[in-house]
């Protein structure tokens, strides 16, 4: 889940490389490197650590040269140091890659029964030093990368340079998406549109198993047989703006404060006159006995969430599943069942992998993207936008809450179907839906409120979060957003669960989170909670002034959201959850936007 990019442009190289991964830094940013070709020479600069580090570097060391490739890397193979990072060279080639060479150990062992010898611990270098054997046979470049992407198993994105040619570039994708740029008399790689924004908005996205071939005034792409192959060339519409800060300290803060005015851009996409409008070709609940729905992380708990949505109120069965292990406990699949694929970047490679799994097997495969060109959305029968725009900030937070906002629209859309619903009170959900912006908006007013618990929260070296139905998958995605980016422990237990065990761990150094709107298990809730405090537990109470009301006394913190729908209260309860989450990242110093060992696009297994 590395970055990569590649340029032969008109002007020099390395600010534009330089530029481009800073768009891809959301990536991975253990190191980052650039290799250029100056006149016919190859050389290259590595920096571990942020890509201002690489820039630093080239503040005191510049590197020449029209044509180039560029990485920033998040570490599978081997430490983040200078010599592991990209991109690697052997001889007259360089190579940076995003994904994984599975098969890397015997290729190794080839390589050194020919007597080549290594410097790293990498699985790259091993393609770097393959591409230069090929060469040193007397092979051309495209012939030494064709003999050598032939060779690899695994994932991959590629970008290859060759000494001495300073019109050429020859770019790979399997598992690993990759797009071409065209510019004027220019030509550009990289790992997604957005990286070569500033530079086109002409892209080619290569298919899996493609091989492409780029001078500056020619894009020749095979397939995976070595056939001549046409993708078509299209105009995607990438505002530079999106990926700004537009004044917001971090991008998680301006994609925490965005979620009124997305939100309303996915609402009105979804809703038509007569109730939820589909893009074609649809889905027809009434022919559907169960769907199974597959995710990771952040988009497996908005799965979770509708579970409970399609089940209660649509009344269709739904198994759901973390993608790194559906298909590896092979599920029996039954005729009319659809599978759902949830993922905001939509290269996943844990979720892509499921939904190839499913291929043959479901009926149809629906997924609920964010990136509209990426692998999940173009493999599936029915792609659905959660139109949440570019998200960068690492910890997931407008993506979220769009993914259940699109997902609550297919649960009406299924209650009607399957007549568990009047078109009447369809129409009051839909309305109750179209003000959830605005109560979005009174909510972000919290802000203040959770900055100061926060700064309590800060000190804790353990935080359990507890919720029940509905808002037990929010309990685990508030867990997830704390101890993601500040560091601190966190887990998440159904309320009801905390007795069977887990309440020994409650202390008066523990703070419980509990996340309870007014609704019918409210009661239940309280319960649960007198049972913390009772031994001493510090609760913080999230829940409406009613909740609050009746909680009564006892409780450590309270922080009062406006009231909603019950149904929609799992989109709502996500704002605290996210405010909690930054709040005491500030308050611990960590690096909000990019923490410590994550990268936000994971494209490796
Ligand atoms: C958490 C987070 C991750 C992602 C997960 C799936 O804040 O962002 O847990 O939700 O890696 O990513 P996508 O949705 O791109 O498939």
């Amino acid at each position: 889940m590395c970055g990569i990019v590649g340029v032969l442009g008109n002007h020099e190289a390395a600010p534009l490389l330089v530029e481009a991964l800073k768009r891809l830094e959301y990536r991975g940013y253990d190191s980052a490197g650039i290799a250029t070709i100056n006149g016919k020479t190859l050389d290259r600069r590595r920096a571990v650590g942020k890509l201002v580090n690489l820039s630093d570097v080239l503040v005191h060391d510049p590197l020449p040269g029209k044509a180039g490739i560029g990485h920033t890397r998040w570490a599978t193979h081997g430490a983040p140091s200078i010599e592991n990072a990209h991109p690697h060279r052997a001889g007259g080639v360089a190579v940076v890659h995003n994904g994984i060479i599975e098969n890397f150990r015997e290729l190794r062992a080839f390589l050194a029964d020919e007597g080549v010898g290594f410097e790293t611990d990498t699985d790259t270098e091993t393609v770097a030093l393959l591409a230069q054997y090929y060469l040193s046979l007397g092979h051309s470049p495209a012939e030494a990368a064709t003999d050598t992407i032939a060779q690899l198993e695994g994932a991959y994105a590629l970008c290859f340079l060759f000494d001495g040619e300073d019109d050429l570039l020859i770019a790979a994708r399997k598992g690993s998406p990759l797009a071409i740029g065209h510019g004027a008399g220019e030509m550009f790689v990289g790992s997604d549109a957005i990286a070569l924004a500033p530079m086109t908005d002409q892209i080619t996205y290569l298919d899996e198993g493609d091989m492409a071939i780029v001078t500056r005034t020619s894009l020749e792409i095979r397939d995976a047989a070595g056939n001549l192959a046409n993708r078509d060339q299209r105009t995607i519409r990438m505002d530079s703006a999106m990926v700004d800060k537009a004044g917001f300290k971090h991008f998680m803060a301006k994609e925490i404060a965005e979620q009124p005015t997305v939100l309303q851009g996915a609402l009105s996409h979804y809703i038509g006159a007569d109730g939820v409008v589909l893009p074609e070709p649809g889905l027809a609940f009434d022919q559907i006995e169960r769907m199974t729905l597959v995710a990771c992380g952040t988009a497996f708990y908005a799965c979770m969430v509708a579970k409970y949505w399609f089940e209660q109120i649509a009344r269709l069965p739904i198994e759901i599943d973390v993608a790194s292990e559906f298909r590896y406990r092979e599920p029996p699949v039954t005729k009319g069942t659809v599978a759902l694929f949830v993922s905001q970047s939509g290269e996943t490679a844990d979720t892509l992998a499921a939904l190839r799994y499913m291929h043959e097997k479901a009926d149809k495969i629906v997924s609920v993207v964010n990136v509209p060109e990426s692998s999940i959305a173009r493999e599936s029968d029915l792609a659905l936008p959660i139109l949440a725009g570019t998200e960068i900030g690492v910890a997931s937070t407008k993506a979220f809450t769009c993914q259940l906002t699109t997902l609550a629209m297919l649960v009406l859309k299924a209650a009607q179907d399957r007549g568990q619903m009047s078109p009447q009170d369809v129409q009051t959900k839909l309305a109750a839906l179209r003000g959830l912006p605005g109560v979005m908006n009174i909510a972000l007013g919290i802000e203040a409120r959770t900055q100061a618990i926060a700064q309590e929260l800060s000190e804790a070296r353990d935080i359990l979060f507890l919720g029940r139905g509905q808002m037990y998958p929010l309990a685990h995605e508030g867990a997830l957003k704390l101890k993601e980016i500040s560091y601190i422990h966190a887990e998440a237990y159904a309320s009801g669960e905390l007795k069977h065990g887990p309440i020994a761990l409650v202390d008066p150094n523990v703070p419980v989170i509990v996340m309870a709107p007014r609704d019918a298990l409210f009661d239940k809730t309280v319960s649960n909670m007198q049972e913390v405090m009772a031994r001493g537990g510090k609760v913080l109470l999230i829940s409406d002034q009613k909740g609050v009301n009746e909680a009564g006394d006892g409780v450590w913190q309270s922080i009062v959201m406006p009231e909603v729908d019950d149904f929609l209260a799992p989109i709502l309860y996500a704002i605290p959850a996210q405010l909690l989450a930054y709040h005491t990242a500030i308050a611990k110093g960590t690096d909000v936007d990019q923490p410590r060992n994550l990268a936000k696009s994971v494209t490796v297994e």
